[in-house]
């Protein structure tokens, strides 16, 4: 059974990739590397034992799209991760992500529809919800959709809708939005993990490098939010455990257990941590004392957020086990791992 992968040496991407081969799928990814190595294939086959296909080219080309659906005429379903997916950057340079985040997901529907391949897994983000309000929180998949913070969130808002519409119109097509949480950690092994190129945009590699002498200090965005130490709180969710429900989603569609053509999960644990308690526990696992200063908030941010995992629980039969100390701890001996290469 082949599984394409889009954005497969990426974070997320290159963690699912192993979880797929151990559970016996085919894999081939594509990927154009515009934020990633060609080397994680290595990691991959090191973990596994098997080294996935590798195709490299820019989904957001429709002529490449369709040439690949053309040559390829065994993959069953899709699980399209590759997307541009900084905050900041993307209000800089939004023309950039509308057209790369949005043209490679319709493109990869179109050759859906051509070339009879039904099943396409979505990576999404709870970012569509926005500051939930306090009654929709934790948060559920029923929770308004606020306006995008940024045009990044709003690739996400935009792409679900033509997900849904897409599957709407055409029979025969499935797909599966997951929406993320704060995917956190590394795989056990320490052969993968989280490769930011230069400076980190978010906490944990941010965290993890100044542990390691690479960031001199981290700066902790705001400590005046209404929550109880004052810092921001957010749903850090292990990547294993995020890695797995792909894999289960993928059965659901190949097992024909979808309930409807057009499913949506959130992704999270159902707990939220501070930012001061992400340090804690890092300073736990590690041993060290972390350099942090507080400073003001970041533009952008919101100040809660978690998931209301139930439907998740009981609709894929799936639960992120991992604690927040499992998550530093793998993201600190991924930072290790990596720098004594
Ligand atoms: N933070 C710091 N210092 C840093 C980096 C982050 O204090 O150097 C704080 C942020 O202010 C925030 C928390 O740590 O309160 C988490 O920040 P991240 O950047 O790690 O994650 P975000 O919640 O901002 O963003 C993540 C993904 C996005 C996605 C979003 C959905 O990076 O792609 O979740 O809410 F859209």
């Amino acid at each position: 059974m082949k599984i394409l992968v889009t954005g497969g040496t990426g974070y997320i991407g290159s963690h699912t990739v192993v979880e797929l081969q151990k559970k016996g799928f085919d894999v081939i990814i594509v990927d154009a590397l515009f934020n990633s190595r060609i080397n994680t294939l290595d990691g991959i086959e090191k973990i596994t034992g098997i080294r996935p296909e590798f195709e490299s080219f820019d989904l957001a080309d429709q002529r490449l799209t369709d040439d690949f659906f053309a040559r390829h005429n065994d993959i069953k379903g899709i699980i399209h991760f590759a997307a541009h997916k900084a905050v900041g950057e993307s209000v800089e340079q939004p023309i950039k992500y509308y057209r790369n985040n949005l043209d490679s997901l319709m493109n990869i529907l179109e050759s859906m529809q051509k070339y009879n391949v039904p099943n396409l897994v979505f990576s999404s983000s709870c970012t569509v919800y926005g500051q939930p309000d306090a009654e929709h929180l934790p948060v559920s998949e029923n929770a308004p959709i606020k306006k995008a913070e940024s045009p990044y969130g709003n690739t996400k808002q935009i792409a679900e809708e033509i997900i849904s519409e897409t599957i709407a119109a055409f029979k025969g097509l499935n797909a599966i939005a997951l929406r993320y949480f704060n995917p956190v950690g590394a795989h056990d092994s320490a052969i993968i993990g989280e490769l930011p190129l230069g400076v980190p945009n978010n906490l944990m590699p941010y965290i993890t490098q100044t542990g390691y002498g690479i960031r001199e200090c981290l700066k902790v965005y705001g400590s005046d939010y209404p929550t109880p130490d004052g810092t921001a709180i957010r749903d850090y969710i292990h990547i294993m455990d995020l890695a797995k429900a792909h894999v289960i989603a993928v059965e659901r569609m190949l097992n024909e257990k979808m309930k409807k053509p057009f499913e949506i999960f959130n992704l999270g644990t159902g707990t939220g941590y501070s930012v001061l308690e992400v340090i804690k526990s890092f300073e736990k696992v590690s041993g060290l004392k972390l350099n942090y200063e507080i400073v003001g908030r970041r533009a952008g941010d919101i100040e809660k957020v978690w998931a209301d995992p139930t439907f998740s629980n009981n609709e894929l039969g799936w639960k992120a086990e991992r604690t927040l100390d499992e998550m530093t701890a793998s993201a600190w001996k991924w930072e290790q791992a990596y720098r004594s290469l």
